[in-house]
């Protein structure tokens, strides 16, 4: 602007009292002129013409309060204007830049770790954990007293199997109401002050569900059974005679035929597993409801997520034909599961549609931040891998986070280091890309690893299990090396183990060793357990191990939070390097990142050297960061001559510039892929 465009408002402006300050009074003289000492000034000065006005405009220096007028002249005043315009750019030009780095950082970064991939999932089986109330059998509140347990040792995700009411035919997997507590094992005040407990302490709360049957004194049943015509068909029923023919040759998992005669309504009922399991039809629509509002149900309580029990049986082929015997040659007589290829009662078209239902609906309650809800799938498929891996769901449509992978509990069928390798690599030559793998090495239905494996390999195996990439599962008692116990013919409690004595679950279910008190500090009010303890728990139990540097729970705790701290163990790649007859031997490490870990586990039968001399990444000299055998912490090996005990496990970190997997893309494999920036300290994706 040009001061020749001064307005006659000019005039006013020139009747300031600044121009007076200007002229000499001072800026105590400014501050006692008021607005009405202005008005009498003008009224004596007059009113001067536009061309006076303008010789005075520029005489005027700013002062504050000056009136709008005076500011526009002097804001166009180069000295203010270019400042002004500067700044102004730098404004504009700093918050494109924020915008710019935020959408960059939210682009590059790799999605943060989920709650269930971070930290190992602990299954506690409720009947075993702590008993509070003395009756033998543990409850909500005893698993309430231990939660410092999971604080110690550094675990967030809890899975408790059932404990819903149930007539505990099958210890709590024969539902008679899902949407109660039984009273063995409290109320639903227990049950809410556990999980607000859990909850207060950064703990996640994973609840068994069961959609595949409910108890025979299920409600439903009973309607289904006197033929309510909303229930009739809840359940799977057909025409048989009562002492005739089964309908078809199916087998219950727990042994012999899967149909039962009812004389209520005088057909059969299929149950897949015990004749008090019937199996829920989940061909019907109303039953898919019902259960989706069983989901909701406990998801408005806060659960965080479910293990879906025996997915694979809920679907069976409506034409009910006979399965195809394993062997035709056979008598058509058979009696277990592993006679027939159960083609018709697992694994049918349509599972799948429903279980993306119940995740859909989980996901529903996932939106709030922190509180994602997860989904894990029960499915023996064994060599059937393929069928597993379906539960991951596809890119289009999500399913479990992921599908328990049961493959190391085979593991110690064979010892070796080339075994334990096939058992992983069945898991991660098949698992769909992207994905996130888990491992379970034991659990309510399986025969401790430890005891079939043997004492000798129980920290191996934890080792194993915290060192691999993807979640991992631990049973109750895993973490201090706990192994079965013996179960008498006449102290069996499991169903299963009536039919069949070797069947019987009840040895890797005794209760959980806390001290060396009576009844190993799972109950301290009575001398009742409901499974006798096992006679090593004056040593092997929580609280010795908790003083001791060297046990099994020590080293369990050290590899769990290492695994948390250490980018390359939590996230990074998975390589292989060696596997013999003894050795498994595998590499972590995160592009961007000097720090690597090496693991070499002995699960041989004999004390091994392995030469990694060929392996070209690895520094010459290896020093052990943490063996499962204390003595050896801190030795260093050439890699030349790495040197393990049967049944020693070693955790080597090294510092180096040459990543592994680059040169060998085909032995390693990682879930999603990303890098580390070292002069800024982030990851990105890459
Ligand atoms: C699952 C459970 C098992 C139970 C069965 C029937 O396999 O893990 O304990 O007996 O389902 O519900
Ligand atoms: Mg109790």
């Amino acid at each position: 602007m040009s001061h020749g465009l001064a307005s006659p408002e000019l005039g006013e402006c020139t009747r300031n009292p600044g121009y007076k300050d200007a002229d000499g009074d001072g800026p105590a003289a400014r501050d006692n002129i008021s607005v009405s000492d202005s008005e009498e000034k003008r009224d004596s000065i007059g009113v001067k013409r536009l061309s006076d006005a303008r010789d005075e405009y520029t005489q005027i220096k700013p002062y504050a309060g000056m009136p709008k007028e005076v500011l526009v002249l002097y804001s166009s005043k180069a000295r203010y204007r270019v400042p002004r315009e500067i700044l102004f750019w730098l404004t504009v030009c700093c918050t494109l830049a924020l915008v710019a780095v935020t959408i960059a950082v939210i682009a590059l970064s790799p999605k943060c770790l989920s709650w269930w991939q971070a930290s190992p999932v602990y299954q506690i089986y409720p009947r075993s954990f702590k008993d509070s109330d003395g009756d033998g059998v543990g409850d909500l509140k005893g698993i309430r007293e231990k939660l410092d347990h999971f604080e110690y040792l550094n675990i967030k995700s809890i899975w408790i199997s059932p404990f819903y009411r149930s007539p505990m035919k099958d210890f709590g997997y024969d539902v008679e109401d899902f949407r109660d507590i039984d009273p063995l094992f409290g109320t639903m005040k227990d049950f809410e002050d556990l999980l607000a407990a859990m909850h207060s302490k950064g703990l996640k709360l994973i609840m068994d569900f069961i959609p595949n049957h409910t108890s025979d004194l299920h409600r439903w049943f009973n309607l289904s059974r006197t033929r309510d015509p909303h229930y009739e068909d809840y359940y799977v029923w057909t025409d048989c005679k009562p002492d005739g023919p089964k309908p078809n040759n199916w087998v219950s998992i727990f042994g012999n035929s899967s149909w039962t005669y009812d004389e209520v309504r005088g057909q059969c009922y299929l149950h897949q597993f015990l004749k008090e399991q019937p199996d829920l039809n989940f061909r019907n629509p109303d039953v898919i409801k019902e259960m989706i509002d069983i989901i909701h149900f406990w998801l408005e309580k806060g659960v965080d997520g479910f293990r879906m029990d025996a997915v694979k049986h809920m679907l069976e082929a409506p034409h009910m034909r006979d399965e195809p015997q394993v062997d035709p040659n056979k008598p058509p007589l058979v009696t277990t599961e592993w006679d027939l290829h159960s083609d018709y009662t697992t694994s049918q078209v349509g599972l799948h549609d429903i279980l993306r239902e119940f995740r859909a609906q989980m996901d529903i309650y996932s939106q709030e931040p922190g509180r994602y809800r997860f989904m894990v799938t029960e499915s023996y498929d064994y060599e059937e891998v393929y069928k597993t891996m379906m539960y991951y769901g596809s890119r289009l449509e999500k399913e479990g986070d992921f599908p328990f992978n049961f493959y190391l509990l085979d593991l110690p069928h064979n010892t070796s280091g080339v075994w334990a390798k096939h058992l992983v690599h069945l898991w991660m030559g098949n698992m769909p890309k992207g994905k996130w793998p888990n491992w379970v090495v034991g659990n309510h239905d399986r025969t401790r690893i430890s005891s079939s494996a043997g004492r000798l390999y129980v920290r191996a195996i934890n080792m194993l299990l915290l060192t691999l990439p993807g979640t991992a599962t631990t049973y109750y008692g895993e973490e201090i090396g706990m192994e079965n116990i013996n179960v008498t013919a006449s102290q069996i409690q499991d169903p299963a183990g009536k039919y069949n004595t070797s069947a019987s679950r009840d040895p890797q279910r005794s209760p959980l060793q806390w001290n060396a008190d009576t009844n190993a500090g799972f109950n301290e009010k009575t001398n009742l357990t409901w499974l006798p303890l096992h006679p090593d728990y004056e040593t092997v139990n929580v609280e010795a191990q908790m003083k001791d540097d060297g046990s099994v729970l020590a080293q369990y705790r050290f590899l769990n939070t290492l695994r948390q701290s250490e980018l390359p163990l939590n996230r990074g790649w998975f390589c292989y390097v060696h596997a013999d007859a003894n050795v498994f031997s595998y590499i972590r490490e995160l592009d961007g990142l000097k720090r690597a870990f090496l693991i070499v586990v002995n699960f041989g039968k004999e004390s091994a050297v392995t030469d990694l001399s060929s392996v070209r990444e690895l520094p010459d000299e290896l020093k052990v960061l943490m063996s499962t055998t204390i003595a050896n912490d801190g030795k260093v090996f050439p890699k030349s001559r790495i040197q393990t005990e049967v049944g020693e496990g070693l955790v080597i970190q090294y510092s180096t510039n040459t990543r592994f997997n680059p040169n060998h893309p085909e032995e390693c494999y990682i879930s999603e892929k990303a890098c580390y920036l070292e002069t800024i300290d982030i990851l990105y994706k890459c």
